[in-house]
């Protein structure tokens, strides 16, 4: 399945806000062309998580190594052309509300390409035909529904053919079928551009369906790790609470 170094390395990653401790010593490896779920409980530090992996978070304690290179030791110039070999999908799709729906999704393109205005256009149509939503490049955000607006966040998360895709929650707030489209999607890029992926999900559906392996975070620490099927069967009584969604367990809410 993967081959050689990992292409993302977390080791030994903590970070806290205040008094808060949110990630404890995370130490994950993820190989390349890789497909990793995460799941955990609501406030864990998924969220958190990724974004130590883009960069727009530093730790504490530990290090993010991508492709080798301490993603917290680089400057600006080289962050900005690492960052141009990810596009993540943020949990709250996060665009521009003044910009269109094609501006959104053109925008790291112009940015980051020497495209052609007609070249930067096609893309446009060809990824916003890839979550469904052909012709609504004249569209202002304001008038998407929420699940629209994701499926532009994802759009603009693989505009730029990233080799890392980071999917905050891709599927909370779409209807069964759209999900399970998005799920294709994402299986989709992982086969034919053979993008390493890490995503975050609630939707257990989806996390069997996309994850060549499912990590789950609980209490600031990988908890366990292991494919769908060692996830499932898993005899890890924090595992076995939160996939099948019990109230009764170790698990407590806060
Ligand atoms: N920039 C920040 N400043 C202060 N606290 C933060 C910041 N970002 C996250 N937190 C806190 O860190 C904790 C983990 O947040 P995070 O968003 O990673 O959770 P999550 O696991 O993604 O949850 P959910 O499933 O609800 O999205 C929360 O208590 C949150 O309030
Ligand atoms: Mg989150």
């Amino acid at each position: 399945m993967t081959e050689g170094a990992p292409l993302i390395s977390l080791r030994g990653v903590g970070k806290a806000f205040g008094d808060l401790e949110v990630l404890r010593g995370v130490d994950l490896e993820i190989g390349r062309g890789e497909s990793v779920v995460i799941i955990g409980s609501s406030g864990t530090g998924k969220s958190v998580l990724l974004k130590h992996i883009i960069g727009l978070l530093s730790p504490d304690s530990g290090e993010v190594l991508v492709d080798g290179v301490n993603v917290h030791s680089l400057g600006r110039g080289d962050l900005r052309d690492l960052r141009q070999r990810m596009g993540m999908l943020f949990q709250y799709a996060a665009l521009f509300d003044s910009m269109t729906v094609g501006d959104n999704v053109a925008f790291a393109l112009r940015q980051h390409t020497n495209w052609s205005a007609e070249k930067i256009r096609d893309r446009v149509a060809e990824v916003l035909g890839w979550v469904g939503l052909s012709g609504t490049e004249e569209k202002a955000p304001a008038e998407l529904s929420g699940g629209m607006k994701k499926r532009v966040g994802l759009a603009r998360a693989i505009a730029l053919g990233p080799e890392i895709i980071l999917y905050d929650e891709p599927t909370t707030g779409l209807d069964p079928i759209l999900a399970d489209q998005i799920n294709d999607l994402i299986l989709d890029l992982a086969e034919r551009l053979k993008v390493t992926s890490v995503t975050i999900t609630h939707d257990m559906v989806s996390a069997y369906k996309v994850a060549d392996r499912i990590a789950m975070l609980y209490r600031g620490k990988i908890e366990a790790t292991g494919t769908p099927d060692a996830i499932q069967s898993s005899d890890n009584a924090v595992v076995q609470q939160f996939i099948h969604g019990r109230a009764e367990g170790p698990i407590t809410s806060m």
